[in-house]
């Protein structure tokens, strides 16, 4: 079983460290803290590094729980050819830097798109440039939408989402859509092979209804949604992100936390997925998925015509 380090020991580190049958070398933090120092012995782990020391890991895989785009100095400390596992998308949407990286190491991407759902491992697989999709692709406005349509209010909803580590710690990088501008910037790339920057995508920010919107829209069975969508047109690519009022029976109003993403293709049919896209167990099941995976991902830099619509 190959080696691992594991890069950060917050909310995912903790969650992965737990998993049974890994073969787990040592952890990677910023300082030593005593409590953190507590929580590992008690899992028998030996060696914790600090991360400039990250060069005497020696492992074969790297699992980076670490988040923020100011690791990619890590990153680059780890040596070619090795495995690196990253839930961090705003590394992967941020760094121009992150193609050359990719060419250099073998990087695996599940963790930072779709929660649960294995789509970045689809879409390499099956390599359609589908002509269309939709998604919601950020478990947290889902979550903070469903629970203000149950009449529960906005501020229980976020306490409720933070206590539930479904957001991030900024509750704005998800409500003002950053999180899934990021997200499609990565999937733009992994599907059309195409390099975009975070401004070509179009970004309605998503502004919580009042209550009597709400209960008028509750009366005649519609509901609020947070969708994003990617078009592809020959050579014309358009990506954007709005909220939207849709009939409550209709197959995108998924709850909670869930995700969904639908593919559409004239010619190899549609897909569509649906999981959980927030919280901790979902991203480390993307992670121990990944330690299984072969296909890393190669970033592209080629460009095409980009447009917003809607
Ligand atoms: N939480 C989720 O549900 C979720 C879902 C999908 C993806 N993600 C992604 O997963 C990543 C981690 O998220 P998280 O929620 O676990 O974040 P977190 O709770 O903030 O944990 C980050 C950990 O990294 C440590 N760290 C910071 N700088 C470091 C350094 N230079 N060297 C070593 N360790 C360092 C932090 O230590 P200190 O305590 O010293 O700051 C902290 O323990 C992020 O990229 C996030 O976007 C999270």
């Amino acid at each position: 079983m190959k080696t691992i380090s594991l890069l950060g020991l917050g909310n995912i580190g903790k969650t992965f460290i737990k998993t049974k049958n890994i073969n787990l070398k040592n952890v990677v933090v910023r300082n030593i803290k005593k409590n953190d120092i507590i929580f590992i012995k008690r899992l028998l782990i030996k060696k914790v590094l600090i991360s400039k020391n990250i060069k005497y890991a020696k492992s074969k895989i790297y699992i980076e729980t670490i988040g923020g785009e100011k690791v990619i100095s890590i990153i680059k400390k780890i040596p070619n050819n090795m495995k690196i596992i990253t839930a961090n998308k705003n590394m992967l949407a941020l760094y121009n830097d992150i193609r050359g990286i990719s060419k250099k190491k073998k990087l695996f991407i599940e963790p930072s798109v779709g929660g649960g759902m294995p789509i970045i491992n689809i879409v390499q697989k099956l390599k359609i440039k589908f002509e269309k999709i939709i998604t919601i692709i950020n478990g947290t406005t889902n979550y903070i939408l469903t629970c203000i349509f149950k009449n529960i209010n906005y501020k229980k909803t976020c306490e409720l989402a933070i206590k539930k580590g479904l957001s991030e710690k900024n509750i704005d990088f998800d409500l003002k859509g950053t999180d899934i501008v990021y997200k499609l910037n990565i999937l733009i790339n992994i599907v059309y092979g195409l390099k975009i920057k975070n401004k070509e995508i179009f970004r309605e920010i998503l502004k919580i209804p009042k209550k009597t919107i709400i209960r008028l829209l509750k009366k005649n069975s519609f509901v609020i949604k947070y969708l994003a969508k990617i078009k592809k047109k020959k050579r014309i690519i358009a990506a954007s992100i709005y909220p939207i009022i849709i009939k409550e029976n209709s197959c995108y109003n998924i709850k909670y936390e869930n995700n969904f993403i639908h593919m559409f293709s004239k010619k190899y049919g549609n897909i569509f997925l649906k999981a959980k896209g927030a919280g901790k167990f979902s991203t480390v099941s993307s992670i121990l998925s990944d330690i299984e995976n072969k296909n890393n991902v190669i970033f592209k830099k080629k460009k095409k015509n980009i447009i917003q619509i809607e």
